[in-house]
């Protein structure tokens, strides 16, 4: 493995197409993404069958454009890696076939991998622009929060990750959507609640937090978003025109607080056995301003080296999965052609004694 340098990269779990040539110590050549927000916006969510007809119709020109943008020809590509699990099956398939295709036509080894593992090292990405801490690194707990996922890790070494606490019913990112739906804001929402919130007093209004069991590490944001759609119902017209601004950051902030009052209860449950010394959010949600906010302050105030991928590595992109893929690929891992999507997780992925309990 020592000539081992550039793997192609392909990521089509949920509704972003995203092709990517990543270097071994994790350097992004160049990751391109074409997101199809436009197609499902009239849906107010993602639409399965439409997302896996733009993968099919996107994804051969995105991964021509970035072999050309990485100045790259095929000679000069080690591997191919994947999203094999978890997703969309519909998507997953366009992203695994092609990806099977380019590596037997091409004559790669071919890696599936577990969209999760890629939002877990995402923090290690680096590129011309942005270079990680430089004091962060393993073991470290993991906030993973997106619209499809809301997960406390423990990683305590590379492929070695355990779930603290996920949430009971919408994620993060979901809660957010669903919430920008009921103040007619389109779809996605999370992004524009976020920009609305700038401008509003977070103190207008209430939204109930939950925190769960004490000492639980596991998120529930259902009550939040009915007694959202119940206050809204209470207003007119008029008054949602004008408090919208308000409603958004009072929101906000009670999923942020919920986000912030895990996330420090799992690094002082930890702390207890093992010194925390990392922290990193990822996920699209951690694009959001008032959470980057909240967690920098919060990290300072506790002493732990907090890293927050840009948001190009923090929303769905295939940059994430070709690191994950050259680590495994790097580790002798290698998936024959009969590799198949799977909606979830694969029981290999629980293997005892590894903790690789994604
Ligand atoms: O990681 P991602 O691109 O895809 C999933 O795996 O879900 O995350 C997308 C989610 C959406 O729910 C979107 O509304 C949310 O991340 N999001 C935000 C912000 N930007 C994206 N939520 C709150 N504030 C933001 N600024
Ligand atoms: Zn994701």
């Amino acid at each position: 493995m020592a000539d081992f340098h550039h793997v192609l990269a392909i990521e089509t779990s949920c509704d972003d197409t995203s092709v990517a040539v990543v270097r071994r110590d994790g350097f992004v050549l160049t990751c391109l993404s074409a997101d199809q927000n436009a197609a499902h916006t009239p849906f107010g969510g993602v639409v399965p069958e439409i997302a896996s007809r733009n993968h099919t119709m996107t994804i051969l020109p995105l991964v021509e454009r970035v072999l050309a943008d990485s100045n790259l020809n095929w000679s000069q590509i080690d591997g191919v890696a994947v999203t094999s699990r978890p997703g969309l099956i519909g998507s997953l398939l366009v992203g695994v076939i092609t990806a099977k295709t380019l590596a037997q036509a091409k004559g790669k080894p071919l890696i599936g991998v577990n969209h999760l593992e890629g939002h877990i090292l995402a923090p290690f990405l680096k590129d011309d622009r942005h270079q990680p801490p430089a004091a962060f690194g393993y073991p470290f707990v993991s906030l993973a929060v997106s619209g499809g996922h809301t997960t406390l890790y423990w990683v305590e070494a590379l492929h070695q990750y355990k779930v603290l606490g996920t949430t009971r019913d919408d994620a993060a990112g979901e809660a957010f959507d669903k919430f920008g739906q009921m103040l007619g804001l389109g779809f996605p929402g999370g992004v524009k609640v976020d920009q609305l919130a700038q401008k509003g007093d977070s103190q207008k209004y209430h939204f109930p937090r939950s925190y769960l069991e004490e000492g639980s590490l596991e998120f529930s944001f259902s009550g939040m978003k009915s007694s959202a759609a119940r206050l809204l119902q209470s207003l007119t017209e008029e008054e949602l025109d004008e408090q919208r601004p308000h409603l958004c950051a009072g929101f906000q902030e009670s999923v942020v607080d919920v986000l912030m009052q895990k996330l420090d209860t799992a690094v002082s449950l930890i702390a207890q056995n093992c010194p925390v010394k990392s922290v990193s959010i990822t996920g699209g949600v951690s694009a959001n301003s008032r959470l980057r906010k909240r967690a920098e302050d919060w990290a300072r105030s506790r002493g732990v080296v907090l890293a927050v991928p840009p948001l190009r590595y923090c929303t769905d992109n295939a940059a994430m999965i070709g690191y994950a893929g050259i680590l495994r690929l790097l580790a002798g891992e290698e998936d024959s052609l009969a590799l198949a999507p799977s909606p979830t997780p694969l029981v290999s992925d629980f293997l005892p004694g590894v903790g690789w309990t994604l």
